[in-house]
Parts: structure tokens; sequence; C-alpha cells
């Protein structure tokens, strides 16, 4: 079947202002929208811009607008739509578009760093591995399922009104370390994210919950951190 595809282009070096291109693409309804941006550039257009890698849900490259939600291209099938084969792609919104449907991550990777996304431990080191228990890694498990797709930053309404804000992927990392057993840190990372910045502008929209192509509860991870602080675990 025949599918239109209304594709948002803009290349700051060239152009004054973003437009919509118009192709038309042959697709089964199986087809994921990446097979068919493929398509386009493979034998249309080979000036279309966008990320893409694994086209598994894998490496969190191509986390779009698609028909006005967020999603990976690579996840979503063309059955999956029912605007009569008509779409419209569009790259994130919140970041800085760099060209087409790419955007500038940078501030998003910024942000996870600033949690220091890492196990912070004392003391001689082990001579095998660190060992957490089943219990613990059960806990954080939904945090590791994470791609940093940005998906979830994107789409959070604080984020579109607080540049400062950490938003839910960094938070979601912080949670990954604050929560776990082996980690050093956790007073202090308790407290670097106690204020409208950190966890605190987090308003449980639960937009990023719905988003996650993970399928990972981040609102209710990031709730166990405020928890963390209104028991005072961050003062002790
Ligand atoms: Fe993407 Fe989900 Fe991770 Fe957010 S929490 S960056 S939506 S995988
Ligand atoms: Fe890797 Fe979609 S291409 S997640």
């Amino acid at each position: 079947m025949q599918c239109t595809f209304a594709v948002f282009r803009f290349d700051p070096a060239a152009d004054r202002q973003s437009r919509y291109q118009h192709y038309v693409v042959s697709a089964e309804p199986a087809d994921k929208i990446l097979d068919c941006l493929n398509r386009i550039r493979w034998e249309q257009d080979p000036t279309l811009a966008y990320r893409a890698s694994c086209a598994h849900g894998i490496c969190g490259s191509d986390a779009m607008v698609i028909n006005g939600h967020v999603a990976l291209a690579c996840q979503k099938l063309v059955r999956d739509f029912k605007t009569a084969n008509n779409f419209v792609i569009e790259p994130l919104p919140v970041f800085q578009v760099l060209r087409d449907l790419i955007v500038d991550l940078r501030p998003f990777f910024e942000k996870h760093r600033a949690v220091r996304p890492y196990l912070v431990t004392a003391g001689e080191n082990p001579e095998k591995e660190r060992l957490q228990n089943s219990e613990n890694q059960q806990f954080v498990e939904p945090a590791l399922r994470c791609i940093l797709c940005a998906a979830c930053t994107a789409t959070c309404p604080i984020t579109r009104v607080n540049p400062a804000y950490l938003g839910p992927a960094a938070l979601l990392r912080a949670f990954r370390y604050v929560c776990d057993s082996r980690d050093t840190l956790t007073l202090e990372r308790l407290q670097a994210l106690d204020n409208d910045d950190g966890i605190w502008g987090c308003k449980t929209m639960w937009w990023c919950t719905e988003v996650c192509p993970k399928g990972i509860p981040v609102t209710k991870c990031l709730g166990q951190i405020k928890r963390l602080l209104k028991k005072g675990d961050a003062h002790a």
C-alpha cells in the first residue's frame, strides 16, 4: 500500500526556516516506521538526516515524534497508526535541531553525567566482583533497562518549562545508584537531588512512564527517591 510521509526538514546551515517535505512510500502494515524512513533515504532522498542503529529497540537512537507521539521509529509499525496511512514525522521536542530529525542531545547527556552514573564504593576492592543480593538487584532492575533514548525527558512537561530540571532519565539513573546497596554515596546523592531542579521538579505527571519504550515505571522509581528524602535518610 502507499503511505504518505510529511517529514520535518531543517538544515540550520542553509535554511532560514523549517518545512515539511512529502514522500510517498510503498509499505506493508508490518513495516516499521524506521523501514519507511530508510526507504525514503535509500531510494528517494539521501539528504534526509535521522539517527538509527540497531533497529531493534536497543540502542535508543531513533526517538522522534510520530503523528504527535514520541516513540522509537524502530518499535512502531505502520499498522499501529489509524491515520489512513498518512504520517507526520518530527524531531524530539525540547532539544535543538541539528538537522532534520537529529537533535542535540548534549544537554541530555550532561544531566546524565551530573548524577554520577557509576558505582562509588569504599574500602578494599574484593578479589572478585562486588556482590549484590537478588532482592536489591530486582529493586533497581527497571532502571537497568533504560537505553537513554531521551523519549521521557523530551515528553516531560516540566522539562519544557524548566531547562535546568534534571529530567526523568537522569533521575531514573540517580535512583539506580541511590538504591544500590553497594554504593557508598547514598547521602551525598540524595542531598544533591533535594531541590526543585532535582527530584522535586517531578510533579508526578506520569508522562515519562507512558512514553517509555522499555516499559520502565519511571515515575514510580522517582517516587522512591522522594520517599527516602521524606524519611530524612539524606539528613541522617
Ligand atoms: Fe528512554 Fe525509558 Fe530510559 Fe527514558 S527511561 S531514556 S524513555 S528508556
Ligand atoms: Fe536502536 Fe531504534 S534504532 S532503538
